[in-house]
């Protein structure tokens, strides 16, 4: 915790549900932290852990990247037969009240708005569906990946040229669909993957996806390859396969390690950092808590993409990776927010003593 700055780390349990979960805070410097809750099966408490740290630090950089008045966290729960998950959503939304608007939460993988609903019975510190709402937030994240490519193949050949292009998308899902669906329209070529044989069949027929055999999509020679499904897929071994000379997806940490974003950059491939593409759910959903308003996704478009354009003029000036560099900037950014917390509170305390004297 203290090596990567994290604010807290609850374990949560309850009997009745048989819910067991991981809530890490990593920063709130700059406001509430925001950050979705993922379900899903670990192997064992420390995966779930690793993976719940790890998303919630990636939160803090996207939001402090986006210039937002907020911060990082994520929670996990740890799937398992027998876990009643109208009960255990129901405890995270008491949960939630109690900690006084520290944390706000959003939907993540096996968290989508049936089980926000549940949580949302007791807090008011959830994202909300439909009216009333903070909006299409899958599709807030599709459209910043969107804008992501295009300021990549921009960076890379001078033009989007879509109707020229072959895109690689792995995980079909409400991300990965969207983003199939505006890159079908614009003429591209799209092929995808998905585990889930029916939706594969469903973006094949539907959207005309070319549907690849799974594990194969690393070999495909492509100009996009769009990493939607989980994270460390790009590691030592499948980083040496790619065939593309872009890496641009929504899925959290697709690099195993932050080492990985040199292995790609010195293998001539673009890899456009996730925390920065991939942040338009959570643009979307503080701006939404903080002004009771709805955004644009062409708004998102707009602004995801000043923020990547940004980041690959550094990146280029210091011929780095921009993963790298977008790293470096966010953390700048959490630091100098939490000097100048520290020194309001050294104030305050001051103040209070003072007072006491008096
Ligand atoms: P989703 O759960 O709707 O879709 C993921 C899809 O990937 C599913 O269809 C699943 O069957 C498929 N999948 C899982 N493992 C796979 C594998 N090994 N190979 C191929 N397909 C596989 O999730 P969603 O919302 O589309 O998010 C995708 C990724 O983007 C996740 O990693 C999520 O954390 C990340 N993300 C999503 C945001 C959002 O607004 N939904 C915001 C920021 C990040």
């Amino acid at each position: 915790m203290a090596r990567e700055g994290f604010e807290q780390v609850i374990a949560l349990h309850d009997s009745r549900s048989g819910l067991r979960a991981f809530l890490a805070i990593h920063d709130t410097s700059h406001g509430p932290a925001f950050g979705g809750i993922r379900r899903f099966v670990y192997r064992d408490e420390k995966n779930g852990l690793i993976d719940c740290l790890r998303l919630s630090k990636a939160m803090s950089l996207k939001c402090a990247l986006a210039g937002l008045p907020a911060g990082g966290a994520k929670m996990v729960i740890f799937d398992a037969p027998g876990l009643d998950l109208e009960a255990a959503y129901a405890y995270i939304g008491r949960f939630i009240e109690g900690l006084g608007g520290l944390y706000y939460a959003g939907p993540d993988v096996g968290t989508g708005w049936d089980e926000l609903r549940f949580v949302g019975r007791g807090t008011e510190h959830v994202a909300r569906e439909g009216r009333g709402g903070s909006g299409d937030l899958a599709g807030a994240t599709a459209a910043g990946v969107f804008a992501g490519m295009a300021a990549g193949l921009r960076h890379v050949s001078g033009a989007e040229a879509w109707a020229e292009r072959t895109m690689v998308i792995q995980g079909l899902g409400s991300v990965g669909w969207r983003l199939a669906e505006r890159l079908k329209k614009l003429g591209c070529r799209v092929l995808g993957t998905d585990v889930d044989e029916k939706t594969c069949r469903l973006a094949e027929a539907e959207l005309g996806v070319e549907i690849l055999q799974p594990g194969t999509e690393m070999d495909q020679p492509c100009d996009v390859f769009a990493p939607c499904a989980m994270g460390g897929v790009l590691h030592d071994l499948s980083i040496q396969r790619l065939q593309t000379r872009i890496v641009c997806g929504a899925a959290n940490n697709p690099i195993a390690r932050s080492v990985h974003a040199a292995s790609l950059h010195e293998r001539g491939i673009l890899y456009m950092p996730d925390f920065v593409v991939n942040s338009g759910a959570v643009i979307m959903g503080v701006l939404f808590h903080q002004n009771q308003g709805s955004i644009s996704l062409n708004e998102i478009e707009a602004r995801v993409g000043d923020i990547t354009g940004e980041i690959l003029g550094l990146a280029a000036k210091k011929d780095s990776s921009p993963f790298l560099v977008a790293q470096f900037e966010a953390e700048r950014r959490i630091a100098l927010a939490r000097s100048k917390r520290g020194a309001k509170q050294e104030t305050l305390d001051t103040e209070t003593q003072e007072g006491k004297a008096d």
